[in-house]
């Protein structure tokens, strides 16, 4: 892997040797942006891809030459005032009022290794042979200010991570109005662009779209990343497939406001740029301060959408998840949530304990109620000290009881939220994000701390590690239940307000860290009322998350199959829980709700003392298979094999790296009379190894099963139900 600077043109070449990202600085000293993909051989110089036009109406920035016009060239980091008129990637505004810069090239630095972004989520190297950094510093000189554009390649992963940061040098105070992490031009449209959309029980819906001219974007304005749109959008070409074609995945590593967008332009050039959403935000940076973007990462395979997925697994488990959970398989959770709700004490806690252990289970996880006054959703978020009436000898004691068990223990907060029934806000009512002058709008009972002041984040930080340090916890599941309203900070003066989200983000980030450095064997598992917080920029702290409320199995499916475009199977919270299902009243059987929950880092969460005694034997063996399996599902690589949102099957397996073991999930969601024949084609085995099929017990060449196929169809004894599942375990023979 490699930067090349070729100085005569002012090119630099970023390759792994598989892909290849080009980029010069145009005769007017900004950045241009040349090619982004496959890779091609390096030159002196790629000057002839640029191309000039004369073209009617269009502005130009040298008296001479009317065909040097930034509406028309293809650009790195756009701005907007002197001549590009399309969406630009930032805006500084001077003391003047003016929003006029031009930022040209004055410096570059070429690194092996990725620095770190301050107090930011962003993937990393651990050695300095991993990657490698190229650093492209812009001047203006009317304020004095810089803007550094970096780009890493990654020697082992098809992507480049971009950032962005604009120090001060000069004496005015600047408004940064608008900093996107990283933007693109495409010369062509011929692409349409895939999202993860969808709302509170149905997240990451997977939605494709022509691009056209004008722009098309996905935002989140709520103050976390959503369930509404993922911060990720592809682009890939009309004829790409799962595993043909090319496309492009853009990933913004931020929990906080985004957009993504894509701009088509009259000459079907396509903008895609993706960062902080502009909305709401403006950052004052005084003399001699700097602000960092979020990193946003691009991957480009031309292996379909497998192969740009297969990156961002890699990558993210590898090299954006952290710490000691990051390669480890996960522990087998029961989770009282489901079980109990609000309705229970330690005795009834101990009795779903003893039979989670009976079954195999490992971890007990405490969910809402256990705190201050929580009863009910009306009162008691903030208080984190355990209720005396709930656990008389403390979450301690309860833990040392689960521990005779053979049960660790974890427990769920919620800490960037109070209710006005607690003991907190009746101390603090001005710590909440709120407008003095407006109706703060409630969630579930609920306001949001504002942790754009750091007192507030150091005081509910401290609650939180005596909680930790008091019950010896290996696990916490840190929710978040509701949308930033009437965003404003009571603590910050007129012109910092357009600060707050960002800060607030950041503030959930430094209490991350904190408590990722300060309790290192503890897994984190991050939650927003199901995915709504499912975001690269979480993962960085919480190798794993909560992947929806939505529990239903079928359901449960189509959104895994969705997060599965950006996310590795190993941060999927995936659980069995109740039939009928809470959420959709639909039944299922107990094998088909573990068929989709394997897919996942696995767990329960239903009442096991209600269920009969050859369901508990069931799940004992559930349990079983998924401590011999758990390291190939969440560590193996993942393959979609038929998609959900295409018709009324899906399917999808995990391959062990050395090919000798995979796992193979089918799901049909309605059940026909006389069904028909299926079979579906696997991926990633040994073409020339066999293969022994479970439950069949056929002996089945690699070969055969990818291109022939797996036979899905229903064997004869199965009983009638709406829908059906099959689990197929294949080991290489030797
Ligand atoms: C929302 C989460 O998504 C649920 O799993 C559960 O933890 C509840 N909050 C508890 O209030």
């Amino acid at each position: 892997m490699s930067v090349f600077y070729h100085e005569e043109s002012r090119e630099f070449h970023l390759t792994n040797g598989r892909i290849s990202y080009i980029l010069s600085i145009l005769d007017n000293g900004e950045p241009g942006h040349i090619y982004f993909g496959k890779a091609v051989r390096d030159r002196a110089s790629f000057a002839h891809l640029i191309e000039y036009s004369c073209r009617v109406m269009s502005p130009y920035c040298f008296p001479d030459r009317p065909s040097f016009s930034m509406d028309q060239l293809r650009q790195e980091y756009p701005n907007f005032g002197h001549g590009d008129l399309r969406e630009p990637a930032y805006s500084v505004r001077r003391e003047t009022g003016s929003t006029v810069s031009e930022f040209r090239c004055r410096s570059h630095r070429i690194s092996r290794g990725k620095p770190k972004l301050p107090g930011l989520p962003a993937t990393y190297t651990e050695s300095d042979d991993e990657a490698d950094t190229l650093e492209l510093e812009l001047f203006d000189e009317k304020t004095q200010a810089s803007l550094t554009l970096t780009y890493t390649i990654f020697r082992d992963f098809d992507a480049v991570a971009r950032s962005v940061r604009f120090e001060n040098h000069g004496t005015q105070t600047l408004v940064l109005e608008r900093a996107m992490s990283a933007s693109i031009d495409f010369p062509d449209k011929d692409f349409e662009m895939i999202r993860l959309s969808g709302t509170w029980a149905r997240e990451r819906a997977v939605q494709r779209t022509a691009l056209s001219g004008g722009i098309q974007r996905i935002y989140s304005r709520r103050g976390c990343s959503s369930a509404v749109h993922n911060p990720f959008l592809a682009l890939v070409r009309p004829e790409t497939t799962e595993y043909s074609g090319e496309a492009y995945g853009f990933s913004l590593v931020y929990s906080g406001n985004f957009l993504a967008q894509t701009e088509v332009d009259a000459f079907d050039v396509s903008r895609v740029m993706l960062g902080i959403h502009p909305d709401g935000f403006s950052w004052p940076l005084r003399p001699g301060e700097s602000f960092t973007t979020p990193e946003a990462v691009a991957v480009y395979s031309d292996s379909g959408l497998s192969g740009m997925s297969g990156v961002f697994h890699h990558l993210y488990r590898s090299r954006l998840a952290r710490g000691t959970w990051r390669d480890r398989p996960r522990p087998i959770l029961i989770n009282s949530w489901e079980a109990a709700y609000f309705d229970f004490d330690e005795e009834k806690l101990m009795d779903l304990a003893r039979r989670a252990a009976d079954v195999g289970i490992e971890l007990f996880v405490l969910d809402d109620g256990w705190f201050g006054a929580r009863t009910n959703d009306c009162a008691g978020l903030g208080d984190w000290w355990y209720n005396k009436e709930r656990f008389p000898n403390g979450l301690g004691g309860f833990a040392r009881r689960l521990k005779e068990l053979g049960l660790d223990f974890g427990f769920w907060i919620e800490p960037e939220m109070v209710n006005a029934d607690s003991e907190l806000y009746r101390a603090h009512p001005d710590w909440i994000i709120r407008d003095p002058d407006r109706f703060p709008s409630l969630t579930r009972n609920q306001y949001v701390l504002d942790y754009s002041r750091p007192e507030v984040v150091a005081y509910i930080g401290d609650l939180i590690a005596a909680a930790l340090r008091e019950s010896k916890a290996t696990y916490i599941k840190w929710d978040m239940n509701r949308s930033i309203t009437e965003c404003f900070s009571t603590a910050l003066p007129p012109d910092e307000q357009g600060t707050v989200y960002h800060r607030y983000i950041l503030g959930v980030y430094s209490l991350y860290e904190r408590l990722t450095r300060e309790f290192p064997n503890v897994l984190f598992e991050s939650c927003a009322s199901g995915g709504s917080r499912f975001d690269p920029g979480m993962l960085y702290y919480a190798p794993q998350g909560w992947t929806s409320d939505n529990t239903d199995a079928m359901q449960r499916v189509e959104i895994q199959y969705g997060t599965s475009f950006v996310y590795p199977v190993s941060s999927m919270g995936a659980h069995v829980s109740a039939s009928p299902n809470h959420q959709l009243q639909r039944r299922s059987s107990l094998s088909a709700r573990a068929d989709v929950a394997v897919f996942g880092t696995f767990g329960y969460e239903l009442d096991l003392t209600k269920l009969p005694q050859e369901e508990l034997c069931e799940i004992a063996e559930q349990v079983a298979w998924m401590k011999q399996h758990r390291a190939l599902m969440q560590f193996g690589d993942f393959y979609r094999l038929r998609s959900p949102f295409e018709c009324a099957e899906a399917a999808w397996m995990t391959v062990s790296p050395d090919a000798r073991e995979a796992v193979v999930g089918w799901y049909r969601f309605r059940q026909p009379a006389s069904g028909k024949f299926t079979r579906v084609r696997l991926r990633g085995l040994d073409p020339d190894a066999d293969y022994l099929v479970q439950p069949s017990g056929l002996v089945i060449g690699g070969d055969e099963l990818m291109r022939i196929g797996l036979s899905t169809s229903d064997l004869p004894d199965e009983a009638p139900c709406d829908c059906k599942t099959k689990r197929f375990y294949l080991s290489m023979k030797e």
